[in-house]
């Protein structure tokens, strides 16, 4: 059999970019793309969950990253920077640690979630938290890369969204075409920007021998606290549960724009409550366990669907972003707020079994 060998040498002839670039790779890539019964039934189309989180860091980042390091390794980098809310922190503190490279980080004060701060501190990167939120660390890290000798490894930076392009290819490749609407969450709108470029460049390729792909629509979602797309303004202070995409002024806001009309889709918002149920839903009912962040994807198309906009039968593909276990809390709690408390039993067959409720 032959092993998955990452992004880059998977799609080494639609990467040109990379070419000539040493390849630092963790054998990100490759993720599940998973039949969702119950999210089918609901929406009345054929529903497919990405499953990003099984990335080697836990999420869809890894993709860009993998290109954005190689290419910096190329440069002769010493040193990368990056702004984040905490899963680029995450991946750029690993990758770059298959480098041989320092990582500098910075992260919004007390807003990332733990299992990401502990990736970056465990890889062994350089973390300041900011008094300030994404936007603020993102000018700041665009300042030091600028007068530091240092790469910014951002989704700024064309190789990140030139990696993340890949998923995309890998939709395709398993269903044998593109799906007629993608859903993905949106931050600071580098992986939109990123699926659309990989769609088109299939599309645009099936003109010659090759792979026939149509063109999705691309649906957006951004936390209702969180949705400067939405709105036509940057926020200054952007709130939401789903930290990760706790942004108020996305950096590829205009190319988020241009895959929503170039496509005819949608950008929309959805609450933090919207976001929590589609959570549940992913965890309770399809077994793929999410943070919140990447549950606005599925909170988008349940949003849809109840406003009638999901044809049916139509083959839809939903990015679940990050990992469940990257922050964990969400699970703890039950859907009216109250924090989840696990039973306790003695060692004891017939406590344990009615509490379990097998006695009959
Ligand atoms: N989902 C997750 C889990 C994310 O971490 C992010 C972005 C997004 C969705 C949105 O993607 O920014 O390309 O629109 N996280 C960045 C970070 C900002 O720093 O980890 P986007």
């Amino acid at each position: 059999a032959t092993l998955w060998r990452g992004v880059i040498r998977e799609y080494a002839d639609r990467l040109p970019t990379l070419a000539g670039a040493p390849v630092i790779t963790l054998q990100e890539g490759g993720t599940p793309l998973i039949p969702a019964e119950h999210l089918s039934s609901l929406t009345g189309a054929n529903v497919l969950v990405k499953y990003e989180g099984l990335n080697p860091t836990g999420s869809f980042k890894d993709r860009g990253m993998t290109a954005a390091i190689s290419v910096a390794a190329r440069n002769g980098a010493k040193a990368v920077i990056c702004a984040s809310t905490g899963n680029t922190s995450a991946s750029a503190a690993a990758y770059a640690t298959k480098a041989g490279m320092a990582c500098a980080v910075l992260v919004p004060d007390g807003k990332i979630a733990m299992g990401k701060l502990s990736q970056a501190i465990a890889h062994g990167a350089t973390l300041l938290q900011v008094a300030g939120n994404f936007d603020d660390c993102l000018t700041l890290a665009r300042k030091l890369a600028e007068a530091y000798p240092v790469e910014l490894v951002n989704s700024v930076n064309p190789a990140r969204i030139e990696g993340q392009k890949t998923a995309s290819f890998e939709v395709v490749d398993a269903l044998g075409d593109a799906p007629e609407i993608h859903c993905l969450p949106v931050g600071n709108a580098g992986n939109i920007t990123a699926y659309w470029k990989g769609y088109r460049e299939y599309h645009r390729d099936s003109e010659q021998p090759g792979p026939a792909t149509r063109l999705p629509q691309m649906w957006g979602f951004q936390a209702a606290g969180a949705a400067p797309i939405v709105l036509g303004h940057p926020v200054d202070e952007p709130d939401t549960v789903a930290t990760a995409i706790r942004i108020g002024n996305p950096a590829s806001w205009k190319q988020a724009e241009a895959a929503r009309d170039e496509s005819g889709g949608r950008i929309e918002s959805v609450t933090d409550e919207q976001i929590l149920h589609a959570h549940r839903v992913l965890s309770s009912r399809e077994g793929i366990f999410v943070e919140p962040g990447s549950a606005a994807s599925v909170a988008g198309l349940l949003q849809a669907a109840e406003a009638g906009h999901v044809p049916a039968g139509a083959t839809i593909v939903c990015t679940v972003t990050g990992h469940g276990l990257k922050d964990p809390q969400w699970a703890l709690r039950n859907a009216d707020g109250s924090d989840v408390t696990p039973t306790r039993v003695p060692v004891d067959a017939f406590t344990a079994a009615q509490a379990l409720g097998l006695d009959g």
